[in-house]
């Protein structure tokens, strides 16, 4: 077990965002995939389409690279465990959490030091915005405020509540046995509001959230566990 101590910076109370480009990253450091263990590097050879595949070892590389420096040992070493939903977490650091994302071209890395985080990021597409696929993954307010939106800028609406959805459930680790109906956000210019159906059992003053875009035109949203204002690092590159 490791103590506060080895836990650098995160030890503090704040959090990390790291946000990365997948081109860049690849074309500077070729062999990020000896990074990974043999199970990742099989899943990474089973992706059908190399962009998602590059996303998945780029994340899953400076996944490694990140935790391994926080608590002294070779990334290649990281064992992970698996909720039974499929969130990954360090048993030798329990209080160290994480979460990650990837999509074409990018991919977002949280930390935080005891603070259950969970993070998103999508590529902005705007075909992919369209009011129908709405109905299934939105609550009855979100869908009014998307249909109120105007058409050119629904988009960024649509992406900036999903990324805060996935967030959401990612922090929570409870992936999609939560009904997305069930919770839903309002968007406010430094973050976003939530409101809770009372069957999902949470509180709105128990989560903090965080939500951009990069110049590369992907969307991202943070979610923390905390009742209280958590400082946040973004680092982008
Ligand atoms: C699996 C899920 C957690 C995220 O899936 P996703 O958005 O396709 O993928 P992301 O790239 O954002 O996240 C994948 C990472 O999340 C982590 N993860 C997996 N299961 C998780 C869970 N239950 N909770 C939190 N994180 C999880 C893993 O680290 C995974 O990375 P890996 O591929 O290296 O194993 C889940 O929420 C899901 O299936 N979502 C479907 C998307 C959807 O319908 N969204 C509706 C709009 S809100």
């Amino acid at each position: 077990m490791l103590t506060a101590a080895s836990l650098g910076r995160a030890e503090r109370g704040a959090a990390e965002l790291h946000l990365l480009r997948v081109p860049r990253l690849q074309s500077r450091e070729a062999g990020l995939e000896r990074l990974l263990s043999a199970d990742e590097r099989a899943r990474a050879g089973r992706f059908r389409r190399d962009a998602d595949r590059l996303a998945f070892v780029a994340a899953r590389a400076v996944l490694r690279r990140l935790l391994g420096a926080r608590v002294g040992v070779d990334p290649r070493e990281l064992v992970f465990d698996y909720n039974v939903h499929g969130k990954p977490s360090l048993p030798i650091a329990p209080g160290l959490r994480f979460n990650l994302s990837h999509t074409e071209g990018a991919v977002a890395i949280a930390l935080s030091q005891g603070i259950d985080v969970g993070v998103d990021i999508e590529r902005v597409l705007p075909e992919r915005a369209s009011l129908d696929g709405a109905s299934l993954c939105f609550a009855d307010s979100e869908r009014a405020a998307l249909a109120r939106c105007p058409a050119a800028r629904r988009h960024e609406l649509f992406f900036a509540l999903w990324t805060l959805k996935e967030a959401y459930l990612k922090a929570r680790g409870e992936g999609l046995s939560l009904p997305l109906d069930g919770f839903a956000f309002e968007l406010a210019s430094d973050g976003a509001a939530i409101r809770f159906q009372s069957s999902l059992g949470d509180e709105p003053a128990h989560w903090r959230f965080h939500r951009g875009l990069t110049p590369s035109g992907h969307a991202w949203a943070l979610a923390l566990r905390a009742d209280h204002d958590v400082a946040l690092e973004v680092s982008e590159a």
